[in-house]
């Protein structure tokens, strides 16, 4: 997608130096746009954790590569093996929530513990291989997801109204998307559409990256505060809500951004469809019930203080009673019942087992 016109994917492998992975640090979004030098697994570790990138499908690619970063670094023989598998752990741990993470760090460590010629170069060929596919399943999504947007422009022959939590956007993955992958399709398909963006307290994914990223590609939308969505579903006012996902288990609980599962018991309360975009990346087999799934616990300044641009810089503002204490739990699980459908790249389905079952199969081949 583009920004000031200009093309960007959210991370990429330096052309003239291939010891160095640039990513967009999405801390000073939308103000700054500032593009980071990563060239170690702590420099990823840090970049994951402290949030300069983050999204489930693009936090899994960047693990990828820290993974490569990894193998240039291990020393030779034996202590290679123990380095690499202690990258892994550390990478693992960075956010624990977000299936995709594990999921690539994984597929990293068996090619990493085979017998590879080149091992650097086999990690970095398979992260970039990673990235591809990450493009082209939000690609898939948004030609998925088209026909939902399209049916409800039929029908009411108006603008329709998609209400989206958190950042699940280019800006989360690589390019396209999962939720705004539908909303890219229809707008540039010419289908009217307005985007309701929860701003997504603590850390304002909405109101500074899905709002960014919305404006730049010409969306009309509106932010609004978390609390607003259930007012506008009683009011008419939202056609459908299409957010992302960072795991999706087995029975078809979707954990996602805190605040998402309120969204999803006010749509069902007020009989809006409710679609999650899930890229089978996202899909953890190995959990039945949304319950196992680890909540990210976060530090408590995210929730005390507040950021924004002040005289043109950035700055960062105490909002509560200095000594009050906060809790910021990161992610919250909308049980299966809740959910209309999950739009993956290998089309729709139902979040229910069999449907969750049949739908992965797709990539056992
Ligand atoms: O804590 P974040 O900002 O990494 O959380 C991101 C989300 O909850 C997204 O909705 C999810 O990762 C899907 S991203 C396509």
């Amino acid at each position: 997608m583009k920004i000031n016109g200009e093309h960007y994917h959210t991370i990429w492998l330096n052309e003239n130096d291939h010891s160095v992975v640039q990513i967009i640090d999405q801390r000073f979004l939308p103000h700054k746009l500032v593009v980071e030098d990563l060239n170690s697994v702590d420099d990823v570790e840090r970049a994951i954790r402290e949030m300069h990138v983050r999204g489930a499908p693009l936090i899994g690619v960047a693990a990828a590569y820290g993974m490569y970063f990894a193998a240039l670094e291990a020393p030779h023989a034996v202590e290679r093996e123990k380095y690499i598998e202690s990258a892994a752990r550390k990478l693992k741990a960075a956010r624990p929530t977000a299936v995709n993470l594990a999921w690539a760090v994984e597929q990293q460590l068996k090619l990493a513990l085979g017998k590879v010629e080149n091992l650097p170069n086999s990690l970095l060929k398979n992260a970039e291989r990673l990235k591809n596919e990450s493009i082209e399943r939000c690609k898939k999504i948004g030609e998925f997801g088209l026909p939902l947007i399209e049916a409800i422009y039929k029908e009411k022959k108006q603008t329709v109204n998609i209400l989206t939590h958190c950042n699940a956007g280019w800006i989360a993955c690589i390019d396209h998307g999962t939720a705004t992958a539908p909303m890219y399709a229809a707008h540039n398909k010419g289908i009217p559409i307005h985007v309701w963006v929860d701003e997504t307290r603590p850390r304002n994914q909405g109101a500074r990256i899905t709002a960014f990223e919305l404006q730049e590609h010409g969306v009309p939308h509106t932010v609004i505060t978390d609390n607003a969505g259930g007012h506008l579903m009683q009011h008419g006012q939202v056609d459908m809500v299409l957010v992302g996902t960072d795991r999706t288990t087995r029975i078809g609980d979707v954990c996602n951004k805190i605040g998402t599962y309120l969204k999803a018991l006010a749509a069902f309360d007020n009989a809006i469809p409710f679609y999650v975009g899930a890229p089978t990346s996202s899909i953890d087999l190995s959990l039945h019930s949304g319950f196992d799934i680890p909540i990210e616990e976060r530090g408590e300044t995210e929730v005390k203080y507040i950021q924004g641009l002040h005289e043109g810089e950035i700055k960062k503002v105490l909002l509560t009673p200095k000594d009050s204490p906060a809790a910021n739990f990161a992610f919250d699980v909308t049980p299966a019942k809740y959910v209309t459908g999950l739009i993956t790249e290998y089309g729709i389905c139902k979040a229910k087992e069999e449907d969750l079952l049949k739908i992965t199969s797709n990539n056992d081949g």
